[in-house]
Protein backbone atom coordinates (compact mmCIF):
# COMPACT_ATOMS: atom_id res chain seq x y z
CA UNK A 1 0.00 0.00 0.00
CA UNK A 2 1.54 3.31 -1.02
CA UNK A 3 -0.20 6.39 0.26
CA UNK A 4 0.47 10.42 -0.21
CA UNK A 5 -0.68 12.40 1.92
CA UNK A 6 0.32 15.99 1.46
CA UNK A 7 -0.79 17.67 4.80
CA UNK A 8 -1.85 21.46 5.36
CA UNK A 9 0.33 22.47 8.32
CA UNK A 10 -1.07 23.26 11.50
CA UNK A 11 1.18 25.74 12.48
CA UNK A 12 2.89 27.64 9.99
CA UNK A 13 6.29 26.12 8.95
CA UNK A 14 9.19 29.11 9.35
CA UNK A 15 10.54 28.62 5.75
CA UNK A 16 10.36 30.16 2.85
CA UNK A 17 9.77 27.67 0.06
CA UNK A 18 8.62 24.34 -1.26
CA UNK A 19 7.95 21.26 0.77
CA UNK A 20 10.18 18.17 0.79
CA UNK A 21 9.09 14.85 0.82
CA UNK A 22 9.45 12.76 4.25
CA UNK A 23 9.39 9.04 3.68
CA UNK A 24 7.92 7.21 6.96
CA UNK A 25 7.90 3.08 6.72
CA UNK A 26 6.20 1.11 9.25
CA UNK A 27 4.02 -2.06 8.53
CA UNK A 28 1.49 -1.45 11.24
CA UNK A 29 -1.03 1.17 9.19
CA UNK A 30 -1.86 2.89 12.70
CA UNK A 31 1.83 3.77 13.72
CA UNK A 32 2.37 5.02 10.24
CA UNK A 33 -0.93 7.19 11.20
CA UNK A 34 0.81 8.31 14.28
CA UNK A 35 3.73 9.85 12.76
CA UNK A 36 1.67 11.14 10.26
CA UNK A 37 -0.38 13.06 12.96
CA UNK A 38 2.88 14.08 14.56
CA UNK A 39 4.55 15.20 11.40
CA UNK A 40 1.87 16.61 9.69
CA UNK A 41 2.65 20.06 11.90
CA UNK A 42 5.90 20.52 10.39
CA UNK A 43 3.81 21.04 6.65
CA UNK A 44 6.48 19.24 4.28
CA UNK A 45 5.11 16.34 1.93
CA UNK A 46 4.70 12.71 4.03
CA UNK A 47 5.12 9.76 1.76
CA UNK A 48 3.98 6.41 3.56
CA UNK A 49 5.36 3.19 2.86
CA UNK A 50 4.11 0.02 4.34
CA UNK A 51 7.28 -2.09 3.21
CA UNK A 52 10.79 -2.03 2.47
CA UNK A 53 9.86 -2.76 -1.20
CA UNK A 54 7.03 0.09 -1.29
CA UNK A 55 9.78 2.29 0.58
CA UNK A 56 12.48 1.18 -2.17
CA UNK A 57 9.69 2.24 -4.85
CA UNK A 58 8.80 5.38 -3.65
CA UNK A 59 12.52 6.38 -2.82
CA UNK A 60 13.46 5.62 -6.10
CA UNK A 61 10.39 7.63 -7.41
CA UNK A 62 10.55 10.82 -5.61
CA UNK A 63 13.71 12.88 -4.14
CA UNK A 64 13.39 11.94 -0.53
CA UNK A 65 14.84 14.49 2.31
CA UNK A 66 14.11 11.76 5.09
CA UNK A 67 13.42 8.47 5.96
CA UNK A 68 11.48 7.25 8.85
CA UNK A 69 12.05 3.33 9.34
CA UNK A 70 10.68 1.07 11.71
CA UNK A 71 13.49 -1.34 12.41
CA UNK A 72 11.35 -4.17 12.95
CA UNK A 73 9.52 -4.92 9.83
CA UNK A 74 8.04 -8.34 8.37
CA UNK A 75 9.72 -9.00 5.15
CA UNK A 76 12.88 -7.29 6.23
CA UNK A 77 13.86 -5.66 9.05
CA UNK A 78 15.13 -1.49 9.54
CA UNK A 79 18.49 -2.38 9.70
CA UNK A 80 18.65 -4.37 6.36
CA UNK A 81 16.78 -1.64 4.67
CA UNK A 82 18.76 1.11 5.72
CA UNK A 83 21.96 -0.83 4.39
CA UNK A 84 20.24 -1.21 0.88
CA UNK A 85 19.17 2.60 1.01
CA UNK A 86 22.55 3.25 1.52
CA UNK A 87 24.66 1.17 -0.91
CA UNK A 88 22.08 3.21 -4.35
CA UNK A 89 24.30 6.55 -4.82
CA UNK A 90 21.62 8.32 -4.93
CA UNK A 91 20.70 7.91 -1.09
CA UNK A 92 24.38 7.91 -0.04
CA UNK A 93 23.73 11.27 2.40
CA UNK A 94 19.63 10.97 2.75
CA UNK A 95 18.76 11.18 6.50
CA UNK A 96 17.67 8.02 7.86
CA UNK A 97 16.09 8.07 11.35
CA UNK A 98 15.20 4.70 12.78
CA UNK A 99 11.84 4.22 15.68
CA UNK A 100 12.71 1.12 17.67
CA UNK A 101 9.78 -0.21 19.52
CA UNK A 102 11.75 -2.65 21.77
CA UNK A 103 14.60 -1.11 23.62
CA UNK A 104 17.57 -0.64 21.64
CA UNK A 105 21.16 -2.09 22.89
CA UNK A 106 24.42 -0.38 22.11
CA UNK A 107 25.05 -2.75 19.65
CA UNK A 108 22.21 -2.04 17.69
CA UNK A 109 22.33 1.14 18.04
CA UNK A 110 26.23 0.68 16.32
CA UNK A 111 24.99 -1.71 13.68
CA UNK A 112 22.31 0.97 13.40
CA UNK A 113 24.69 3.81 12.54
CA UNK A 114 27.08 1.21 10.37
CA UNK A 115 24.11 0.51 8.21
CA UNK A 116 23.97 4.84 7.62
CA UNK A 117 21.30 5.79 10.54
CA UNK A 118 22.45 9.49 11.28
CA UNK A 119 19.52 9.16 14.33
CA UNK A 120 17.15 7.29 16.32
CA UNK A 121 13.60 7.99 17.90
CA UNK A 122 12.82 5.32 20.76
CA UNK A 123 9.27 4.32 21.32
CA UNK A 124 7.03 5.51 23.04
CA UNK A 125 7.88 8.35 20.75
CA UNK A 126 7.46 11.80 22.36
CA UNK A 127 5.46 13.91 19.23
CA UNK A 128 7.99 16.98 20.11
CA UNK A 129 10.78 15.12 19.85
CA UNK A 130 10.11 13.33 16.24
CA UNK A 131 8.87 16.82 15.18
CA UNK A 132 12.42 18.28 16.41
CA UNK A 133 14.25 15.78 14.60
CA UNK A 134 12.68 15.06 11.50
CA UNK A 135 12.46 19.05 11.34
CA UNK A 136 16.12 19.47 11.38
CA UNK A 137 17.03 17.42 8.87
CA UNK A 138 14.24 18.18 6.39
CA UNK A 139 15.94 21.80 7.11
CA UNK A 140 19.53 20.67 6.12
CA UNK A 141 18.22 19.20 3.04
CA UNK A 142 16.18 22.00 2.09
CA UNK A 143 19.22 24.18 2.61
CA UNK A 144 21.42 21.96 0.82
CA UNK A 145 19.52 22.27 -2.21
CA UNK A 146 19.04 25.59 -2.28
CA UNK A 147 22.52 25.55 -1.49
CA UNK A 148 22.85 23.52 -5.02
CA UNK A 149 20.78 26.18 -6.84
CA UNK A 150 22.65 28.60 -5.64
CA UNK A 151 25.62 27.02 -6.60
CA UNK A 152 24.37 26.57 -10.28
CA UNK A 153 23.18 30.20 -10.74
CA UNK A 154 26.76 30.74 -9.44
CA UNK A 155 28.41 29.10 -11.75
CA UNK A 156 26.46 30.01 -14.48
CA UNK A 157 26.97 33.08 -13.57
CA UNK A 158 30.57 32.52 -13.81
CA UNK A 159 30.70 31.29 -16.77
CA UNK A 160 28.29 33.86 -18.24
CA UNK A 161 30.83 36.62 -17.05
CA UNK A 162 33.94 34.31 -18.40
CA UNK A 163 32.14 34.25 -21.82
CA UNK A 164 31.68 38.12 -21.51
CA UNK A 165 35.11 38.68 -20.35
CA UNK A 166 36.38 36.65 -23.13
CA UNK A 167 34.60 38.52 -25.84
CA UNK A 168 35.69 41.35 -24.26
CA UNK A 169 39.36 40.29 -24.48
CA UNK A 170 38.92 39.52 -27.88
CA UNK A 171 37.99 42.85 -28.95
CA UNK A 172 40.35 44.46 -27.06
CA UNK A 173 43.51 42.32 -28.58
CA UNK A 174 41.57 43.07 -32.18
CA UNK A 175 41.81 46.48 -31.21
CA UNK A 176 45.11 46.54 -29.38
CA UNK A 177 46.13 44.55 -32.99
CA UNK A 178 44.20 47.48 -35.05
CA UNK A 179 46.30 50.14 -33.38
CA UNK A 180 49.65 48.62 -33.86
CA UNK A 181 48.75 48.56 -37.36
CA UNK A 182 47.83 51.98 -37.79
CA UNK A 183 50.66 53.14 -35.98
CA UNK A 184 53.05 51.06 -37.85
CA UNK A 185 51.45 52.79 -41.43
CA UNK A 186 51.63 55.94 -39.54
CA UNK A 187 55.41 55.50 -38.89
CA UNK A 188 56.04 53.90 -42.38
CA UNK A 189 54.28 56.92 -43.63
CA UNK A 190 56.60 59.39 -41.52
CA UNK A 191 59.39 57.26 -42.49
CA UNK A 192 58.77 58.04 -46.24
CA UNK A 193 58.08 61.76 -45.04
CA UNK A 194 61.17 61.42 -43.58
CA UNK A 195 62.72 60.04 -46.42
CA UNK A 196 61.23 62.30 -48.89
CA UNK A 197 62.46 65.22 -46.70
CA UNK A 198 65.74 64.52 -46.59
CA UNK A 199 66.05 64.23 -50.65
CA UNK A 200 64.60 67.43 -51.10
CA UNK A 201 67.48 69.06 -48.67
CA UNK A 202 70.16 67.17 -50.59
CA UNK A 203 68.78 67.87 -53.86
CA UNK A 204 68.08 71.25 -52.93
CA UNK A 205 71.65 71.77 -51.71
CA UNK A 206 72.58 69.93 -54.77
CA UNK A 207 70.69 71.79 -57.32
CA UNK A 208 71.93 75.00 -55.44
CA UNK A 209 75.49 74.32 -56.16
CA UNK A 210 74.77 73.70 -59.47
CA UNK A 211 73.09 77.44 -59.95
CA UNK A 212 75.73 78.91 -59.10
CA UNK A 213 78.10 76.48 -61.45
CA UNK A 214 75.47 77.00 -64.49
CA UNK A 215 75.46 80.74 -63.75
CA UNK A 216 79.42 81.16 -64.17
CA UNK A 217 78.58 79.18 -67.43
CA UNK A 218 76.68 80.75 -69.06
CA UNK A 219 77.35 84.05 -67.99
CA UNK A 220 81.05 84.13 -69.36
CA UNK A 221 80.07 82.30 -72.19
CA UNK A 222 77.85 85.08 -72.96
CA UNK A 223 80.19 87.74 -72.58
CA UNK A 224 82.43 85.24 -74.55
CA UNK A 225 80.09 85.48 -77.53
CA UNK A 226 80.51 89.01 -77.33
CA UNK A 227 84.71 89.07 -78.17
CA UNK A 228 84.68 86.36 -80.50
CA UNK A 229 85.23 86.80 -83.84
CA UNK A 230 82.03 86.73 -86.35
CA UNK A 231 82.54 82.90 -87.03
CA UNK A 232 79.46 80.75 -87.36
CA UNK A 233 81.43 77.83 -86.86
CA UNK A 234 82.19 79.36 -83.00
CA UNK A 235 78.94 80.75 -82.65
CA UNK A 236 77.45 77.63 -82.71
CA UNK A 237 80.36 76.37 -80.38
CA UNK A 238 79.29 78.90 -78.04
CA UNK A 239 75.00 78.65 -78.67
CA UNK A 240 75.73 74.63 -77.86
CA UNK A 241 77.69 75.01 -75.02
CA UNK A 242 74.95 77.98 -73.06
CA UNK A 243 72.20 75.63 -74.57
CA UNK A 244 73.58 72.64 -72.65
CA UNK A 245 73.89 75.09 -69.24
CA UNK A 246 70.36 76.08 -69.86
CA UNK A 247 69.01 72.80 -69.91
CA UNK A 248 71.49 72.22 -66.60
CA UNK A 249 69.40 75.63 -66.01
CA UNK A 250 65.92 73.87 -66.41
CA UNK A 251 67.24 70.58 -64.74
CA UNK A 252 68.01 72.49 -61.29
CA UNK A 253 64.68 74.58 -61.24
CA UNK A 254 63.15 70.95 -61.44
CA UNK A 255 64.88 69.97 -58.92
CA UNK A 256 64.71 73.11 -56.62
CA UNK A 257 60.59 72.21 -57.41
CA UNK A 258 60.88 68.40 -56.46
CA UNK A 259 62.74 70.25 -52.76
CA UNK A 260 59.89 72.32 -52.60
CA UNK A 261 62.22 75.09 -52.86
CA UNK A 262 61.55 77.11 -55.79
CA UNK A 263 60.54 80.95 -55.65
CA UNK A 264 56.89 80.73 -56.54
CA UNK A 265 55.09 83.76 -57.75
CA UNK A 266 51.30 82.52 -57.12
CA UNK A 267 48.43 84.45 -58.79
CA UNK A 268 45.21 84.18 -59.04
CA UNK A 269 44.29 81.69 -61.97
CA UNK A 270 41.17 81.17 -63.58
CA UNK A 271 42.58 76.99 -65.12
CA UNK A 272 39.74 76.82 -67.89
CA UNK A 273 41.33 80.14 -69.01
CA UNK A 274 45.16 78.30 -68.89
CA UNK A 275 44.39 75.43 -69.86
CA UNK A 276 42.45 76.52 -73.25
CA UNK A 277 45.38 79.02 -73.61
CA UNK A 278 47.71 75.68 -73.64
CA UNK A 279 45.44 73.34 -76.16
CA UNK A 280 46.91 74.27 -79.34
CA UNK A 281 50.84 74.19 -77.60
CA UNK A 282 50.10 71.00 -76.26
CA UNK A 283 48.81 69.74 -79.55
CA UNK A 284 51.67 70.26 -81.41
CA UNK A 285 53.60 68.79 -78.42
CA UNK A 286 51.53 65.62 -78.40
CA UNK A 287 51.05 64.72 -82.09
CA UNK A 288 47.90 64.13 -84.42
CA UNK A 289 47.97 60.24 -83.05
CA UNK A 290 45.89 61.74 -79.34
CA UNK A 291 42.99 63.79 -78.76
CA UNK A 292 42.90 66.22 -76.72
CA UNK A 293 39.29 66.91 -74.61
CA UNK A 294 38.93 69.92 -71.73
CA UNK A 295 35.97 70.10 -69.78
CA UNK A 296 35.41 72.45 -67.18
CA UNK A 297 32.60 72.58 -65.01
CA UNK A 298 30.78 75.97 -65.12
CA UNK A 299 31.99 78.48 -62.99
CA UNK A 300 34.86 76.97 -61.57
CA UNK A 301 36.75 79.35 -58.66
CA UNK A 302 39.79 80.50 -59.52
CA UNK A 303 42.94 79.41 -57.55
CA UNK A 304 46.24 80.43 -56.27
CA UNK A 305 49.17 79.27 -57.92
CA UNK A 306 52.28 80.45 -59.87
CA UNK A 307 50.84 80.27 -63.24
CA UNK A 308 54.08 79.57 -65.41
CA UNK A 309 54.51 76.54 -62.87
CA UNK A 310 51.13 75.43 -63.16
CA UNK A 311 51.55 75.53 -66.81
CA UNK A 312 54.63 73.52 -67.11
CA UNK A 313 53.20 70.61 -64.50
CA UNK A 314 50.38 70.12 -67.12
CA UNK A 315 52.38 70.05 -70.16
CA UNK A 316 55.00 67.58 -68.42
CA UNK A 317 51.54 65.83 -67.11
CA UNK A 318 50.58 65.30 -70.90
CA UNK A 319 54.02 64.70 -71.75
CA UNK A 320 54.37 61.57 -69.42
CA UNK A 321 50.52 60.77 -71.00
CA UNK A 322 51.96 61.03 -74.71
CA UNK A 323 54.80 58.63 -73.57
CA UNK A 324 51.90 56.24 -71.98
CA UNK A 325 49.85 55.93 -75.26
CA UNK A 326 52.64 55.08 -78.41
CA UNK A 327 49.83 54.22 -80.40
CA UNK A 328 47.64 57.45 -79.26
CA UNK A 329 44.58 57.39 -77.75
CA UNK A 330 43.19 60.50 -75.49
CA UNK A 331 44.25 63.19 -72.88
CA UNK A 332 40.99 64.60 -70.99
CA UNK A 333 42.02 67.91 -69.01
CA UNK A 334 39.36 68.68 -66.81
CA UNK A 335 38.83 70.58 -64.39
CA UNK A 336 35.62 71.50 -61.00
CA UNK A 337 35.31 72.35 -57.76
CA UNK A 338 35.15 70.52 -54.79
CA UNK A 339 35.32 70.65 -50.80
CA UNK A 340 37.46 68.62 -48.83
CA UNK A 341 36.88 66.91 -45.71
CA UNK A 342 39.65 66.51 -43.20
CA UNK A 343 41.43 63.20 -44.12
CA UNK A 344 39.62 62.43 -47.29
CA UNK A 345 42.86 63.07 -49.66
CA UNK A 346 46.39 62.98 -48.12
CA UNK A 347 48.01 65.86 -47.41
CA UNK A 348 44.75 68.52 -48.01
CA UNK A 349 43.65 69.98 -45.60
CA UNK A 350 39.33 70.55 -45.13
CA UNK A 351 38.24 73.10 -47.27
CA UNK A 352 37.53 74.32 -50.68
CA UNK A 353 39.65 73.54 -53.74
CA UNK A 354 40.31 73.35 -57.55
CA UNK A 355 40.74 70.17 -59.10
CA UNK A 356 42.48 69.68 -62.21
CA UNK A 357 42.16 66.63 -63.67
CA UNK A 358 44.62 65.19 -66.26
CA UNK A 359 43.40 61.95 -67.48
CA UNK A 360 45.00 59.47 -70.37
CA UNK A 361 43.88 56.40 -71.93
CA UNK A 362 47.49 54.51 -71.91
CA UNK A 363 49.15 52.11 -70.42
CA UNK A 364 48.54 52.76 -66.58
CA UNK A 365 50.87 51.97 -64.58
CA UNK A 366 51.69 48.50 -62.13
CA UNK A 367 51.12 48.63 -58.52
CA UNK A 368 54.94 49.18 -57.88
CA UNK A 369 55.33 52.25 -60.54
CA UNK A 370 52.18 53.62 -58.88
CA UNK A 371 54.21 53.28 -55.87
CA UNK A 372 57.65 55.03 -56.84
CA UNK A 373 56.17 57.23 -59.65
CA UNK A 374 56.64 60.19 -57.14
CA UNK A 375 59.97 59.44 -55.80
CA UNK A 376 62.49 61.84 -57.26
CA UNK A 377 64.69 60.44 -60.03
CA UNK A 378 62.08 57.34 -60.78
CA UNK A 379 61.57 56.46 -64.40
CA UNK A 380 60.18 53.59 -66.47
CA UNK A 381 61.56 55.31 -69.57
CA UNK A 382 65.25 54.42 -70.16
CA UNK A 383 68.77 56.40 -69.27
CA UNK A 384 68.67 59.59 -71.26
CA UNK A 385 65.08 59.48 -72.11
CA UNK A 386 63.60 60.74 -68.69
CA UNK A 387 64.89 62.68 -65.51
CA UNK A 388 62.23 61.07 -63.00
CA UNK A 389 61.53 64.43 -61.69
CA UNK A 390 58.48 65.55 -63.87
CA UNK A 391 56.03 64.00 -61.47
CA UNK A 392 57.99 64.89 -57.56
CA UNK A 393 58.30 68.25 -59.09
CA UNK A 394 54.51 68.57 -60.00
CA UNK A 395 54.04 67.15 -56.17
CA UNK A 396 56.39 69.74 -54.70
CA UNK A 397 54.25 73.06 -56.75
CA UNK A 398 50.77 71.39 -55.36
CA UNK A 399 52.70 70.73 -52.25
CA UNK A 400 54.02 74.69 -51.72
CA UNK A 401 51.24 75.68 -52.98
CA UNK A 402 48.80 74.59 -50.55
CA UNK A 403 47.30 71.73 -52.42
CA UNK A 404 48.45 67.90 -52.84
CA UNK A 405 48.64 65.82 -56.25
CA UNK A 406 47.12 62.38 -56.34
CA UNK A 407 47.43 59.66 -58.78
CA UNK A 408 44.28 57.15 -59.59
CA UNK A 409 45.76 54.39 -62.21
CA UNK A 410 45.89 50.69 -63.18
CA UNK A 411 47.55 48.17 -65.41
CA UNK A 412 46.06 48.65 -69.10
CA UNK A 413 43.46 51.17 -67.37
CA UNK A 414 45.21 54.52 -67.82
CA UNK A 415 46.03 57.28 -65.94
CA UNK A 416 44.52 60.21 -64.23
CA UNK A 417 46.67 62.92 -62.03
CA UNK A 418 44.74 65.23 -59.99
CA UNK A 419 46.33 68.09 -59.13
CA UNK A 420 44.39 69.73 -55.81
CA UNK A 421 44.79 73.52 -55.51
CA UNK A 422 43.05 75.62 -52.95
CA UNK A 423 40.39 77.68 -54.29
CA UNK A 424 41.38 81.62 -54.49
CA UNK A 425 39.85 84.73 -52.45
CA UNK A 426 37.50 85.80 -54.71
CA UNK A 427 39.05 88.62 -56.41
CA UNK A 428 39.24 90.05 -60.29
CA UNK A 429 41.01 87.61 -62.26
CA UNK A 430 44.29 89.64 -63.02
CA UNK A 431 46.58 87.42 -65.46
CA UNK A 432 48.96 89.78 -67.36
CA UNK A 433 51.94 87.75 -69.48
CA UNK A 434 55.21 89.33 -69.40
CA UNK A 435 55.65 91.78 -71.87
CA UNK A 436 58.69 92.63 -73.54
CA UNK A 437 59.02 96.38 -72.91
CA UNK A 438 61.20 98.79 -75.25
CA UNK A 439 64.75 98.87 -74.13
CA UNK A 440 65.44 102.34 -71.96
CA UNK A 441 68.50 104.15 -71.37
CA UNK A 442 70.18 103.76 -68.23
CA UNK A 443 73.45 105.60 -66.84
CA UNK A 444 76.64 103.29 -65.79
CA UNK A 445 76.07 102.88 -61.94
CA UNK A 446 77.95 101.84 -59.29
CA UNK A 447 76.87 98.36 -57.85
CA UNK A 448 77.87 96.16 -54.79
CA UNK A 449 77.50 92.95 -55.66
CA UNK A 450 77.41 90.00 -52.74
CA UNK A 451 78.26 86.61 -52.90
CA UNK A 452 80.17 84.28 -50.57
CA UNK A 453 80.72 82.01 -53.84
CA UNK A 454 83.48 83.63 -55.88
CA UNK A 455 82.74 82.01 -59.16
CA UNK A 456 79.36 83.72 -58.70
CA UNK A 457 80.57 87.11 -57.65
CA UNK A 458 83.25 86.94 -60.56
CA UNK A 459 80.86 85.95 -63.18
CA UNK A 460 78.19 89.19 -62.00
CA UNK A 461 81.25 91.54 -62.00
CA UNK A 462 82.05 90.64 -65.55
CA UNK A 463 78.39 90.72 -66.61
CA UNK A 464 77.70 94.58 -65.23
CA UNK A 465 81.01 95.22 -66.14
CA UNK A 466 79.93 94.39 -69.95
CA UNK A 467 77.15 96.24 -69.47
CA UNK A 468 78.84 99.41 -69.02
CA UNK A 469 78.42 99.57 -65.02
CA UNK A 470 80.70 99.61 -62.01
CA UNK A 471 80.75 96.52 -59.96
CA UNK A 472 82.35 96.35 -56.68
CA UNK A 473 82.61 92.35 -55.50
CA UNK A 474 82.78 91.56 -51.48
CA UNK A 475 82.53 88.04 -50.35
CA UNK A 476 79.88 88.40 -47.22
CA UNK A 477 77.39 90.54 -45.72
CA UNK A 478 79.48 92.03 -43.05
CA UNK A 479 82.13 92.84 -45.85
CA UNK A 480 79.58 94.78 -47.93
CA UNK A 481 78.29 96.90 -44.68
CA UNK A 482 81.82 97.69 -43.93
CA UNK A 483 82.12 99.10 -47.04
CA UNK A 484 79.29 101.00 -46.87
CA UNK A 485 79.73 102.87 -43.67
CA UNK A 486 83.42 103.75 -45.11
CA UNK A 487 82.23 104.82 -49.06
CA UNK A 488 79.73 106.41 -50.37
CA UNK A 489 77.98 106.46 -53.79
CA UNK A 490 76.82 103.02 -54.57
CA UNK A 491 73.62 103.43 -56.64
CA UNK A 492 72.52 99.26 -56.02
CA UNK A 493 73.57 96.55 -53.94
CA UNK A 494 72.86 93.09 -55.39
CA UNK A 495 73.20 90.24 -52.86
CA UNK A 496 73.01 86.55 -52.61
CA UNK A 497 70.53 85.20 -50.19
CA UNK A 498 71.89 82.08 -48.74
CA UNK A 499 75.35 82.82 -47.12
CA UNK A 500 77.12 81.73 -44.12
CA UNK A 501 76.72 84.64 -41.13
CA UNK A 502 74.43 87.41 -42.16
CA UNK A 503 71.55 86.41 -45.03
CA UNK A 504 70.94 88.52 -47.93
CA UNK A 505 67.18 89.21 -46.59
CA UNK A 506 68.93 90.54 -43.16
CA UNK A 507 71.36 92.81 -44.88
CA UNK A 508 69.11 94.19 -46.70
CA UNK A 509 66.94 94.74 -43.93
CA UNK A 510 69.97 96.86 -42.34
CA UNK A 511 70.70 98.57 -45.46
CA UNK A 512 67.03 100.22 -45.51
CA UNK A 513 67.08 100.71 -42.04
CA UNK A 514 70.86 102.84 -42.59
CA UNK A 515 70.48 103.93 -45.66
CA UNK A 516 67.18 103.71 -47.07
CA UNK A 517 67.37 105.64 -50.44
CA UNK A 518 69.72 102.77 -51.59
CA UNK A 519 68.38 100.20 -53.54
CA UNK A 520 68.73 96.11 -52.63
CA UNK A 521 67.82 93.16 -55.12
CA UNK A 522 68.27 89.57 -53.89
CA UNK A 523 69.48 86.89 -55.84
CA UNK A 524 68.14 83.47 -55.33
CA UNK A 525 67.76 80.23 -57.18
CA UNK A 526 67.57 78.19 -53.81
CA UNK A 527 64.92 80.02 -51.69
CA UNK A 528 65.05 79.51 -48.06
CA UNK A 529 63.81 82.74 -48.61
CA UNK A 530 61.47 84.20 -45.83
CA UNK A 531 59.10 85.77 -48.53
CA UNK A 532 57.11 88.00 -45.87
CA UNK A 533 59.41 89.64 -44.16
CA UNK A 534 60.73 91.56 -47.37
CA UNK A 535 57.97 91.12 -49.61
CA UNK A 536 58.62 93.97 -52.19
CA UNK A 537 62.70 93.34 -52.07
CA UNK A 538 63.10 92.87 -55.98
CA UNK A 539 64.99 89.45 -56.78
CA UNK A 540 67.05 88.05 -59.37
CA UNK A 541 66.34 84.06 -59.98
CA UNK A 542 69.46 82.43 -60.48
CA UNK A 543 70.84 81.32 -62.44
CA UNK A 544 69.96 85.02 -64.10
CA UNK A 545 71.27 86.14 -67.79
CA UNK A 546 72.91 89.58 -68.78
CA UNK A 547 69.20 90.48 -69.87
CA UNK A 548 67.93 89.83 -66.51
CA UNK A 549 70.19 91.87 -64.83
CA UNK A 550 69.51 94.78 -66.92
CA UNK A 551 66.39 94.62 -67.14
CA UNK A 552 66.34 94.54 -62.93
CA UNK A 553 68.47 97.50 -63.24
CA UNK A 554 66.63 99.88 -65.15
CA UNK A 555 63.78 98.61 -62.88
CA UNK A 556 65.65 99.95 -60.13
CA UNK A 557 67.57 103.07 -61.08
CA UNK A 558 64.18 104.26 -62.49
CA UNK A 559 63.53 104.90 -58.65
CA UNK A 560 66.27 106.88 -58.33
CA UNK A 561 66.46 110.64 -59.94
CA UNK A 562 68.98 110.51 -62.18
CA UNK A 563 72.04 112.79 -61.47
CA UNK A 564 73.94 114.26 -64.55
CA UNK A 565 75.39 111.52 -66.07
CA UNK A 566 78.68 111.32 -68.00
CA UNK A 567 77.39 108.25 -71.40
CA UNK A 568 73.97 106.98 -71.06
CA UNK A 569 73.63 103.28 -72.31
CA UNK A 570 70.76 101.37 -73.98
CA UNK A 571 69.16 98.53 -72.17
CA UNK A 572 66.77 96.03 -72.89
CA UNK A 573 64.20 96.30 -70.10
CA UNK A 574 61.00 94.39 -68.90
CA UNK A 575 58.68 96.84 -67.63
CA UNK A 576 56.07 93.82 -66.57
CA UNK A 577 58.78 91.47 -64.42
N1 LIG B 1 50.41 59.01 -67.55
C1 LIG B 1 51.19 58.00 -67.20
N2 LIG B 1 50.90 56.74 -67.58
C2 LIG B 1 51.69 55.69 -67.24
N3 LIG B 1 52.80 55.81 -66.49
C3 LIG B 1 53.15 57.04 -66.07
C4 LIG B 1 52.38 58.20 -66.40
N4 LIG B 1 52.96 59.27 -65.83
C5 LIG B 1 54.06 58.82 -65.19
N5 LIG B 1 54.19 57.50 -65.34
C6 LIG B 1 55.24 56.65 -64.76
O1 LIG B 1 55.86 57.36 -63.70
C7 LIG B 1 57.26 57.49 -63.95
C8 LIG B 1 57.75 58.80 -63.39
O2 LIG B 1 57.19 59.90 -64.10
P1 LIG B 1 57.93 61.28 -64.09
O3 LIG B 1 57.12 62.24 -64.90
O4 LIG B 1 58.24 61.65 -62.70
O5 LIG B 1 59.30 60.97 -64.78
P2 LIG B 1 59.56 60.59 -66.31
O6 LIG B 1 58.39 60.97 -67.14
O7 LIG B 1 60.02 59.19 -66.36
O8 LIG B 1 60.77 61.56 -66.64
P3 LIG B 1 60.65 63.09 -67.12
O9 LIG B 1 59.37 63.61 -66.55
O10 LIG B 1 61.83 63.75 -66.60
O11 LIG B 1 60.60 63.01 -68.59
C9 LIG B 1 57.37 57.37 -65.45
O12 LIG B 1 58.66 56.93 -65.82
C10 LIG B 1 56.31 56.33 -65.77
O13 LIG B 1 56.75 55.03 -65.49
MG1 LIG C 1 57.51 62.89 -66.95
Amino acid sequence: MITQVTQAPVTTPTRGDEQVNILLVDDQPAKLLSYEVILSELGENLVKAGSANEALEQLLKNDVAVVLIDVCMPDLDGFELAAMIREHPRFQKTAIIFVSAIQVTDLDLLRGYQAGAVDYVPVPVVPDLLRAKVRVFAELYRKTRQLETLNAELERRVAERTAELAEANADLEQRVEDRTREREAALAQVHEMRKVESLGQLTGGVAHDFNNLLMAVLGNLEILGKFIPDDPKLKRLIDGAIQGAERGATLTKRMLAFARRQELRPETVAVPELVDSMVEMLGRSLGPSIRIDTEFEPNVPTTRVDPNQLELAILNLALNARDAMPQGGRLLIAARAATVGSGDIPGLASGEYVCIAVQDTGSGMDEMTLKRATEPFFTTKGTGRGTGLGLSMIDGLAAQSGGAMRILSKLNSGTTVELWLPVAERVAVNRQRPVQAAPVEIRPCRVLVVDDDPIVLAGTAAMLEDLGHMPTEVESAERALALLQEQNGFDLVLTDHAMPGMTGTELATRIRRNWPQLPVALASGYTDLPGNETPDLPRLSKPYRQDDLARLLARMIDFKPAPPEPKPQRLPVSAAE
